[in-house]
């Protein structure tokens, strides 16, 4: 993490800008730079041939044309992953705006029309590329902040995501706590082994995936340098959800920063409207940032 000021919060583009263009295309990579985020998400998936795909779930299904594409390679459970697809298949395909698998129906339909896209996957490398050069060129210096997902299925496929990661991260020049990178994973066992078993020196954040109280931080912070709640996991029951219970304050106290996800302008339970949450998020409870799919509305909410 490149050092700002103690009280400077940063501000995630949770898979881009993705708000306003399809999640983790390069696309609303670059809208989400030109917005100027802190940091730039990738949720990393690997392909057959090992290559970090940058995309949210294991299957392609929900933001491609696999099915159209490729008709026989899905698995018995009728789902096509993307461990079964080298690097060259996987860039054949489109990218489209997230839907429901199910329903076939955009999950947020106010969003970039399902039908007018040409958009790519790529690569991890490929992004790290695009956002270095754009540093370059606009003398920025924004972050990338990679998620590895599901190690153990991965591992079950025989494959170590986090070393190959790492290994890439180490090769474009993210290495210590200070460079613009921030490492995250649901996964504790696997966090916990990124830091003292494959000695990675980067700051890490420890994402928290279910409802939890304070009774793990101690052992996170033995490890990681954040947590990563959902915003859900902030609010005190029972007080009509819109008071914060007490996680960031103890986080706090264990010298661990508090990123929380997600803030969306077109979902906020809860609260009225959304500068609602931010208010409660960055300020009542004192984050000290958050992942958000529109990013430059928070940036400007942070600004004023
Ligand atoms: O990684 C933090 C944030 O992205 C929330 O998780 O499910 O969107 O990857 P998810
Ligand atoms: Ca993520």
């Amino acid at each position: 993490m490149p050092s700002k000021d103690a009280s400077d919060k940063i501000v995630v583009a949770h898979r881009g800008a993705s708000g306003y263009v399809p999640e983790h295309t390069m696309e609303s990579k670059t809208m989400a730079h030109a917005m100027n985020a802190d940091y730039i998400e990738q949720d990393l998936v690997l392909s057959k041939d090992d290559v970090p795909i940058v995309i949210h779930d294991i299957y392609l299904g929900e933001v491609t044309n696999v099915a159209s594409l490729y008709p026989d390679m899905s698995r018995k459970d009728g789902r096509f992953y993307v461990i079964d697809f080298t690097f060259a298949q996987l860039m054949t395909l489109s990218v489209n705006e997230r839907i429901n698998y199910k329903t076939k129906k955009a999950v947020f339909p106010n969003r970039f029309p399902l039908k007018e896209s040409s958009f790519k996957l790529h690569s991890l490398q490929q992004e790290i590329e695009v956002i270095q050069g754009l540093n370059k060129s606009t003398g920025k210096n924004i972050g990338i902040y990679p998620e590895i997902k599901n190690p153990s299925f991965h591992k079950e496929q025989g494959k170590d995501i986090s070393k190959i990661v790492l290994q890439i991260l180490s090769d474009y020049g993210y290495r210590e706590k200070s460079d613009a990178c921030i490492l995250q994973c649901f996964d504790a066992m696997e966090l916990q082994r990124i830091r003292e078993e494959l000695k990675c020196n980067l700051f890490l954040t420890q994402l928290l995936e279910f409802p939890e109280g304070s009774e793990h931080l101690e052992k996170y912070a033995s490890y990681a340098d954040a947590i990563g709640p959902s915003i859900e996991q902030l609010l005190l029951a029972g007080m009509g959800k819109t008071k914060g219970n007490s996680l960031v304050d103890k986080a706090h106290e264990l010298n661990l920063k508090v990123h929380a996800y997600t803030f969306r302008q077109d979902e906020h339970p809860n609260f009225d409207d959304f500068e609602a949450l931010l208010q409660f998020g960055f300020y009542d409870i004192n984050l000290d940032g958050g992942f958000t799919d529109f990013p430059d509305t928070v940036i400007n909410f942070l600004k004023e």
